[in-house]
């Protein structure tokens, strides 16, 4: 069943019989899950019920402690190519008061795409500089990040993500204390990055903007995953604008280039 190749299916993500423990506790069990390309997946449910946990285990942070987990088609543990993939954990809530630029914050999401210790190139650059326009936030570039709102933060950690140009983007709870407008502002960058092609898993407790971009909702409970499906209502009242792919099934997308694509960018 394991497959070690370099696949370039539609198998984003995929999670057979999951666990994990924390000190011995079991936190996930049972888990089942598959993502496919292009998907935009919701992870709902109450607090404690394990969205972090699953998201860190998706993500190599966590070990799991049965079961398996595959990225790309790639077995965890062998798993190499992690400029493919973006997260933005939860917001730390202590302010840091470290006087650290909007820019730079950004900037250090492009470290995986480039060598170490090389200075960064013209594409960096136009990476960040786009990462920062898609979550509207360039005239703040020179900004230290501590004079932001939270809010605000919150589009910088996400442009950080974005700046890498990641094939599949992990985020836990970005619109968690976040007002209205910059949520807003957060379901157009998430959108746009969407359309371009990305696979977006992203952790909430109310969707809010974020509804119609959504096209699965995963729902846990207890470390289970309860509900995995179309969001609630999906077929009543709403008018639906932003759905995009109803079949994400975006077959004719170059499966070599990130979604931020600038050339030359390997
Ligand atoms: N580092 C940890 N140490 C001990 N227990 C933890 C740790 N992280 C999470 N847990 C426990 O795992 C469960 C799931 O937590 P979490 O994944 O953070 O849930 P959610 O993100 O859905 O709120 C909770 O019962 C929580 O107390
Ligand atoms: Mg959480």
């Amino acid at each position: 069943m394991l497959t070690h190749r370099h696949t370039q299916g539609d198998g984003v993500v995929a999670v057979r019989d999951g666990a994990v423990a924390i000190a011995g506790r079991p936190i996930l069990r049972g888990i089942d899950l598959d993502v496919r390309r292009g998907e935009f997946v919701a992870l709902l449910g109450p607090n404690g019920s394990g969205k972090s946990t699953l998201i860190r285990a998706l993500t190599g942070l966590r070990p799991t402690a049965g079961g398996s987990v595959s990225l790309f088609g790639t077995p965890l543990a062998k798993f190499h190519d992690w400029p493919r993939v973006g997260f933005v954990p939860q917001r730390p809530s202590a302010a840091s008061g470290v006087p650290t630029s909007v820019w730079e914050v950004v900037a250090s999401g492009r470290l995986t795409r480039r060598r170490l210790f090389r200075p960064l190139l013209r594409h960096d650059r136009a990476a960040i500089r786009d990462a920062l326009d898609v979550v509207g936030l360039a005239d703040r570039a020179r900004d230290g990040v501590s004079t932001l709102s939270g809010g605000q933060q919150q589009r910088v950690l996400i442009a950080r993500a974005l700046a890498g140009e990641p094939e599949l983007l992990f985020l836990d709870e970005p619109t968690a204390g976040v007002d209205r407008a910059n949520q807003e502002a957060l379901a157009d960058a998430l959108g746009l990055l969407s359309r371009r092609g990305a696979t977006i898993i992203l952790v909430a407790h109310e969707l809010g903007p974020l509804e119609p971009l959504v096209d699965r909702v995963v729902m846990m409970r207890d470390g289970r995953i309860v509900y995995d499906g179309p969001p609630a209502g999906r077929d009543h009242a709403h008018p639906d604008h932003g759905h995009h792919h109803d079949a994400p099934r975006p077959d004719h997308l170059p499966q070599v280039s990130g979604p931020l694509d600038s050339p030359g960018a390997r």
